[in-house]
């Protein structure tokens, strides 16, 4: 592994916080990229409330100088705007009701067991959760398996993309459906629809990374291989439920003849006539583009509330609301395609080296003289 991250922070906490390690010296950063790619994710059809509230934006707090990469481990931070509105429920520190005056007192505790939920939300995390790290208060649960984790996510694969960019490998998503409804003009009613009701939606995402260098990944140790490594990227995110390469599970429909890719050269340069394996063999880039497709199933926290209990109680109830999306499939692919860039950067260094700009140029260029000769 070239590369590692950690991520911090709560749904309502201060701030969203991210440690890279292992990106090299050497690359000048493009904050505007990092900061439209934040955008991008805080936008799509069928966003909630407080997608008006933040505007995201990347404070680098160390690894980078003069707005170029030190080798250094680089630290995030993103800030949650609502905090303020969250200040005493979320606060960090001990509350001394007796040293403040008693209104606020009162009217603090009241906030707090206010902010206290019990009514589980199916498809959420807070059953298993709650169980798990017992507690009665799934505000635990809710607020870090929140999606707005995925704030600091895309910020890390934006400067994997950022530096991706250097060597012409490029990332792309786009909505291929919203629950069963493919025409992309029509999205927006069909999220409207639902959104009067209550309810809420899913979709399909198709991810293309664009002029891989063939070889990234490896078929020698099932840990190594690409695939892997970017199912479980793609898994990973918020309410992703499946992942594609290529034809994915189409391929099981056809014959070998009529869906492998076949192999043919021109001037010297060897080809894949068509790219139904999505540019991975064996768990290596074979030099196609990559194409991945992702379904994600609809927002669990709906208005049209389901069925549920009490934690505690086990009382029969429906499922706690708060405001929530009510489709979240671009903003998905926004994440897809980040978390994407960190695995090609890590498989990427893994390759070229990963101390410094200068020796990765040297070590691509030469391996593209070598590519070419053969
Ligand atoms: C960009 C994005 C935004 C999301 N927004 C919400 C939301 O507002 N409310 C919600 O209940 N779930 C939302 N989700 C999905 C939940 O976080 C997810 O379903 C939940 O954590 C349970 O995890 P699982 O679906 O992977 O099992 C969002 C997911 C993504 C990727």
């Amino acid at each position: 592994m070239a590369i590692r991250f950690l991520t911090s922070g709560e749904s309502h906490g201060e701030k969203l916080n991210a440690i890279i390690e292992g990106i090299p010296f050497g690359y000048e950063l493009d904050f505007d990229f990092i900061n439209s790619e934040l955008a991008s994710r805080q936008s799509g059809y069928g966003r909630g409330g407080r997608m008006k509230i933040e505007k995201d934006k990347i404070k680098i707090v160390s690894g980078v100088r003069f707005s170029t990469t030190t080798a250094s481990p680089i630290s995030i931070e993103i800030s949650n705007n609502d905090w303020q509105n969250w200040l005493y429920p979320m606060s960090v520190e001990k509350i001394d009701f007796n040293k403040i005056d008693k209104e606020l007192a009162k009217e603090i505790k009241e906030k707090i067991k206010e902010k206290k939920i019990t009514k589980l939300r199916p498809a959420h995390a807070d059953y298993a959760g709650a169980v798990k790290y017992n507690f009665d208060d799934i505000r635990y649960v809710l607020e870090r398996s929140s999606a707005r984790e995925t704030t600091t996510r895309v910020a890390v694969g934006a400067i994997c993309q950022n530096i991706l960019k250097y060597y012409n490998i490029t990332f792309k998503s786009e909505v291929i459906s919203i629950g069963e409804c493919t025409n992309k003009k029509d999205f927006e009613n069909y999220i409207k629809n639902y959104q009067k009701d209550g309810d809420s939606l899913g979709g399909i995402i198709k991810i293309i990374i664009k002029n891989p260098p063939i070889g990234l990944g490896s078929y020698t140790h099932w840990d190594k291989k690409l695939d892997g490594k970017l199912a479980q990227a793609m898994m990973s995110i918020p309410a992703v439920k499946s992942v594609e390469i290529g034809l994915g599970k189409d391929y099981a429909k056809y014959s070998g003849s009529n869906s492998h890719d076949e192999i043919f050269e021109k001037d010297g340069k060897i080809y894949h006539k068509t790219n139904n394996s999505g540019g991975i063999e064996g768990g290596m880039t074979n030099g196609e583009d990559i194409i991945i497709e992702i379904a994600m199933k609809p927002i669990p926290t709906m208005k049209k509330a389901l069925n549920s209990v009490e934690i505690k109680t086990h009382k029969k109830t429906t499922a706690h609301f708060e405001r929530a999306d009510n489709c979240a499939v671009e903003a998905c692919g926004v994440v897809a395609r980040n978390m994407s860039a960190i695995i090609i950067l890590d498989a990427f260094l893994e390759k070229f080296g990963s101390d410094c700009k200068e020796d990765i140029d040297l070590a691509f260029q030469n391996y593209q003289k070598r590519i070419n000769e053969i």
